[in-house]
Formats: structure tokens, sequence, C-alpha cells
């Protein structure tokens, strides 16, 4: 036994040195191969393009596209779909000189085959195991195709619910957007690069895309230095800190550089700093857009600049299959600059297995065994009851309790027209297959399959999703009176968040506020269902309806899992991830924010402060907020000590009492204030959380850890160290948590 152990113990100790042996080994291969490139084949593998199938930008279709994978001038490809495809182009690169097999990318984002909740919905579960389960079966089902490689995790961090593009990331917040990012990573790559079920995961949009100025898709953004490492650039670095295989870069400039040529991001911080060993790789035509930006002057110049800063491969730009080659022979680039790319690139196929194999993704059989894999959509319905949000539960006045959950033998009108959508609830960056009528569950099929049949369910559409039409209004009041109970359901088309989607006005599209009106006023007891890719702006719905849940877009099994949340089979648990806004002139809208020099005070008459004439500050959900059909009591906050001393912790405890009726889920979230320092401090800042689940009358205490990593923020120097001084500490069920405690950092 006890030479086993010593035996086993050796092998141990020797594992370092062979994972080294290992990585030498790869180096040598990717060098032994860049000697025997031309510089024709160098930049072709710097060279993606798009099949035309899922395309999101014009496809120049120059040249036949497969004499050039033959001549080994495509690098990668993306969209393109399908294990038989994959197989058949990959056959065709193995026709080249030196048969370096082609990647295959595509926006795997939330889901391939089994639709997930929208990114930013399952944000909102706080749940990290769940989020990283989510992308785990993503790319299952995308590896089986031959799928290589995910654009994805989006980590962008956002502030304004006009972006289109919110849908996509995991919120306004630094910190869970951090978490989120390590897990989605996590989840896609799996056991590693080289396990047949693992895509190389993306962090993107390499920096600062979401805060494109007025939420404007693509535009401009300009902000300190400061800022950029505070907010946004800790999701990427929890990305990269997770082992990603990739990064994109962005179309938007930062304080007029654009990010493809961004080289302090790219060759300072990610390829220096960071030490970052993936690619990088352009997104859509960037390159060539630096030309509109105004900061390339023509084609040669923007591969110039884009591959010099770090940019290593061309999505549909084609300005490096166009350039490179002239731009070396002219010396106006070493070629050593595009060996770094190209070994970047190679490295890559050969972690994948490539070279030993080109084909072993692309498997028509795992193809169908994961295609309709039951425990794909068991997951993707649990994450979609988890995503969902409890805005509202009013008692009522027939019964004096909160109208959810709702009791099975009520007769329900399901009013609205999202009740019988079924390709919206995939939401934007998602695929659509000839089955989806009968696979995605619309809310009409969920409510049926939760009862067994339709006899106790009316139906009226009330009106289209845009439009001015009433016609439809008087249907809706007699379905809504012949019944015990009304359900609305209404939002945004699948569609209208996401790329190119930025909304000027985020309230509810068309006369469908209306028809929640009409509904109210018949007197029935109404529960709205919204469902959309960001926060919307509904004021009277929220003052006015006695229940709301936030049903976001849900993916395949949405009808399912909101129905099951209705009935109470499952109680809900999510939390807002973004601030919700009373109205867009609140924009810029986030919890995290400074407190400036006059701060508004609801018990002092003095206007000189910072404030609207015309609206209150707060927000009408804050962050971190969601209720559940049970209650949540917060005890005082515990703290172990009053002083910590540098390299010490302190520990924060809490009670929280499950004192409703149900057994549920709550998030317990911790938030820090640094109240004076050597630069000016957010109000709060959430610092850590957990989900616990109580029974009900239980109790639990959850107990946080504070070290000075906590503390920490990027000083004028941009150095990140704790100052000492007086912290505040919340904890509670959201943003606004008023339970208090006081300690120092000496
Ligand atoms: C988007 C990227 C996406 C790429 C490829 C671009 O328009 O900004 O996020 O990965 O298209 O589809």
């Amino acid at each position: 036994m006890m030479r086993l152990q010593i035996f086993i113990g050796g092998l141990l100790f020797l594992l370092p040195l062979f994972a080294r042996s290992q990585s030498i080994h790869l180096e040598q291969r990717v060098d032994s191969l860049l000697g025997l490139m031309t510089l024709e084949e160098k930049v072709g593998q710097l060279h993606q393009i798009s099949s035309d199938f899922a395309a999101t930008g014009p496809i120049t279709h120059e040249g036949e596209k497969q004499d050039r994978v033959r001549q080994g001038k495509v690098g990668s490809y993306l969209n393109v779909t399908g294990a038989e495809r994959t197989r058949s182009l990959q056959s065709i690169a193995m026709q080249s000189r030196l048969k370096i097999p082609l990647l295959f990318a595509q926006d795997v984002i939330h889901g391939y085959r089994t639709i997930f909740p929208l990114p930013l919905a399952e944000a909102a579960s706080w749940d990290l195991k769940a989020i990283e389960q989510s992308a785990r079966i993503a790319a299952t089902e995308a590896a089986a195709v031959g799928i290589h490689w995910t654009f994805a995790p989006m980590v962008d961090i956002s502030r304004d619910p006009r972006w289109g593009r919110v849908m996509e990331g995991a919120g306004e917040d630094t910190y869970l957007g951090s978490l989120i990012a390590a897990a989605r990573v996590k989840g896609f790559q799996g056991k590693g690069l080289g396990s047949l079920d693992a895509v190389m995961a993306c962090a993107k949009h390499f920096a600062a895309y979401g805060a494109a100025e007025g939420g404007r898709d693509y535009n401009t953004t300009d902000m300190s230095l400061r800022r950029l490492h505070e907010v946004y650039l800790p999701p990427f670095k929890a990305a990269a800190d997770a082992g990603v295989a990739s990064f994109m870069n962005s179309f938007n400039d930062i304080s007029g550089i654009p990010a493809t040529a961004h080289a302090y991001l790219q060759r300072t911080l990610l390829k220096g700093d960071w030490n970052f060993k993936g690619l990088v790789v352009s997104d859509w035509g960037s390159i060539g857009e630096m030309i509109n930006h105004g900061y390339a002057t023509d084609t040669a110049d923007a591969a110039k600049k884009a591959i010099v800063a770090g940019s290593d491969i061309d999505m549909e730009s084609r300005a490096y299959v166009g350039q490179l080659i002239d731009l070396v022979k002219r010396k106006e680039i070493p070629e050593s600059v595009i060996d770094e790319a190209v070994r970047r690139v190679l490295r890559k196929k050969f972690q994948l297995g490539l070279f030993d194999d080109p084909y072993r993704f692309s498997d028509e059989a795992r193809e169908k065994a994961v295609w309709n894999d039951p425990a794909h959509r068991k997951a993707a319905r649990e994450m979609a009851k988890k995503s969902i949000v409890l805005l509202k539960n009013e008692p009522i006045k027939s019964t004096g309790k909160p109208l959810l959950p709702l009791a099975a033998d009520k007769k329900i009108a399901l009013i609205g027209p999202l009740v019988k959508a079924i390709g919206d609830n995939n939401g934007f960056w998602s695929y659509s297959w000839p089955d989806d009528s009968v696979r995605i569950v619309s809310l009409w099929k969920g409510m049926e399959n939760k009862l067994g049949s339709a006899k106790n369910l009316i139906y009226a559409k009330g009106c289209e999703l845009s439009g001015t039409d009433t016609l439809g209004f008087a249907a809706a009041r007699t379905a809504a009176r012949q019944a015990d109970i009304v359900v609305v359901s209404v939002g945004e088309a699948g569609n209208m968040s996401g790329e190119a989607k930025s909304r000027s006005e985020i309230r509810l599209p068309g006369l469908q506020e209306q028809l929640v009106r009409e509904l109210v006023a018949t007197g029935k007891p109404v529960v709205v269902l919204i469902s959309a890719g960001r926060p919307l702006v509904f004021n009277w719905i929220a003052d006015n309806a006695p229940a709301i849940l936030y049903t976001w877009w849900l993916g395949t099994e949405a009808g399912n899992a909101i129905a099951e949340v209705l009935f109470g089979d499952y109680n809900p648990s999510g939390k807002l991830p973004m601030t919700f806004p009373r109205s867009e002139g609140q924009i810029p809208i986030y919890y995290n924010h400074f407190n400036t020099g006059r701060p508004f005070k609801s018990d002092s008459d003095n206007i000189y402060v910072t404030a609207y004439t015309d609206l209150p500050n707060s927000p009408l959900y804050p962050f971190g907020y969601g209720l559940s059909y049970t209650m949540f009591e917060y005890g005082k906050i515990e703290l172990s000590a009053d002083t910590m001393t540098a390299g010490g912790s302190i520990k924060a405890k809490v009670k929280v009492k499950n004192t409703g009726s149900y057994a549920g889920e709550e998030v317990v979230q911790l938030y820090i204030q640094d109240v004076a320092a050597s630069l000016v401090r957010p109000v709060r800042e959430l610092k850590a959380f957990e989900k616990i689940r109580l029974m009900s009358g239980e109790t639990i205490e959850v107990a946080f850890t504070i070290t000075e990593k906590e503390l920490a923020f990027y000083r004028e120097d941009l150095r990140l160290a704790a100052e000492s001084g007086r912290f505040h500490v919340f904890v509670g069920g959201n943003s606004q948590a008023t339970e208090q405690a006081i300690f120092h950092l000496k």
C-alpha cells in the first residue's frame, strides 16, 4: 500500500513536467509546419469566410470559395452547418498542398438544436452551475455537427437597455458578469480542447462594445482607462483566466481608436499582461470598416493597422487575404508578425486534434444521437424556470391572497399576441429547424400540457404585436369576462432585440399596453407575462396589474416552464441582472453609480440636487430584484470584527428566514461601499452572493468572507489595491438592501 502511494505521489510530481513536454511538443509541431508554409498559405490561415447560411453581414462573392480552400488559402469558415457539410468542405481542404484542416465556427449563443433562454435571461438565474450546463449542452450539440468554435460568450457589460444586444450578455454588473463569463467558457470548453464534445469559446466583443453612445449599435464609445479597467474589462479577464480559446474584437472605437486596431488592448493587455495564447478574430468586416471610421485610408492601411495591433484573423473583410502579402513584400510589415498570428491558429487546430483526424467532429452518428436528447430538453426547461423573474404579486380582493400561483381548476383566459407564438420563443441568435412548429413549446401548448387539456382555457389574440388595429379588443374583453383569471402575454417580437436592434423607445410595441388596460378594466384578476430581450418600460402595468412575470425569451421549453411557474410547481427565484428604468430618459441607469456632490434626499426639499424635475431618480425595478411565492426575512448583519487589518479578512453573517408558506430559493446578495477614497467610489457594488433554498419556516445563516480583494479598486495609476478607511456592507435580496454594517480597513 505504502509503495503504491509513493508511486502515485511520484507520478503527480511528474505531471507538470509531462504537461510542459506536451506543450513543447505542440510548439515544435506548430513551428515545423510553419516552416513548410509559403507566405500565401500563411495568410490563408488568417482568412475567415462565411458560407451563405445564417450570414449576419454582406457576403462578397468574389471568386470560387471552394477553389481557395483547395489552394490552402482559407483558414476558417463560419456558418457551415451539419456534419455532412462540414465533412465535405473539410475534404476539399484535404486536397490542399499541406492538408491544413479548416476550423468551422458558428454563433452558438444560447443553444444549437435545443434552444436555451437568452443569455440575459439565464443571467437572471444567478445559478452558475445551470449556466455552465447550458453552455455544455450547446457545445455537445454543436461539436457533433463539426463545429469547432462558437462565437460566445458575449461578455459585454451594458448599462443601456436601448442597445439591442443586451439580450446576449449577462447584464450590467461586472462581478456577476465575470462569474457568468467564466461559467460559460467552462461549459463550452468542457474537459478541454480536443474532447469530442467541446468547442472553442470566444470572449467578445473586446472591448466596451456595450457602452455604445445612445445605445445605438456599432456607435462610438469614449471613457477613461480606469472605467474601462473597472467596469468593462474584468469579464474578459475572467474568461481568459478560465482558459477561453479565443477573443473577438468589436465594431466600436474606444476614445478614437477602433477596437480592431487597438494595440493597447490586444497587444499590451491581452497578449502581454494577460499572457493570452489563444487567437483573436476580428468582428465581421471590422477591419475594412476602419476606413469608414476614418482610421484607415484604404484596405491595405486597415490590414496593416489591424495585424500590427494584434488581430489575428480577418472575418469577412478580405483585407488580410488581399493585402498582407504585398505589405510583407513591400517590407511595410515583417513576416514575423504574420507568423505570430498563424502560430495561434495552428496551435488551436493541433489542440483540437484536427491534424490527427480532420473529420473527428463531423460525425453523422453522433449528430443523430444528440439531436433529440431528452436530457437536453429537460435541462432547457429547468434553466427556463430559473430565468423567470416575478416582479409583482399582490393580493386580490376576492381571496385576499396574492394572485399567483394559480389554482388548476380555474377558468383561464389566455390573451395576447404571444400566447400562440412559436419561433419567437427562441429569440435572437438561435437556429430554426424544420420541426420547430412541433418542438418549440408555445405558452398555449405549455398550459395545455400542464392541465392535461384545453377545456379550462379560452383564447383571444387581442391585438397584433405592432400596429394600431383595435378590432380584437372586443373578443379579448369577452374572453376575459368568461374566465376566472386572465393571463395576458405581451412583449417584443423575438427578433426585436439582438444585433442592429437598438430601440429609442423601449415600451411595449403597438397597442399591447392598451390591451392590458382593457383587460384590467374588466375587473378580472390579470397576470401579465412580459417577453422581451431587454428591460422594457411598462409603468402603467407595474402600477395597475396585480401580478407580473418577466419571461424574456426562454427557448424550446418556454411554454412548459411558464406553466410550471404559473401553477406553482416551480417557485420563481430569478433576480434582475439589469436595472429596469421608468423612462428612456433615465438611461444610462445602473445601481453602482457615483453619489455626486449633491445627492438627492427624499426627506429634503432642496431642489439643487441631482434629480429630474419630471421623474424620480429611482428605477422601476432595481438590479438584483425579484420576488418569490414565499417571503424572506433578513436578520441583522453580524461582522466578525469591526476592523480588518491589511491581508486579513472579516466574516459577515446574516440569518435569512423563509416566513411564507412555500419552499423557495433566495439569492442573498452582499454589497460593499468604500465610503471615502483617493478616487470617488460607487454608492455600492455587488461583491458576493449565494443562492439558497429554504423550506417554509426554515432559517439559514449565510456567511460571506470579505478580504482586501473585495475592497480593491483601480487607483489613479491603474493599480488594483484597497485603501484604508470606512466600508459599509449591505446584505439583502436586491441592490437596494437596507441591512447595513460598518467596518474599517486599517
Ligand atoms: C457579430 C458577432 C458575430 C459575427 C458572426 C457579427 O455581426 O457582431 O457577434 O459573432 O457577426 O456572425
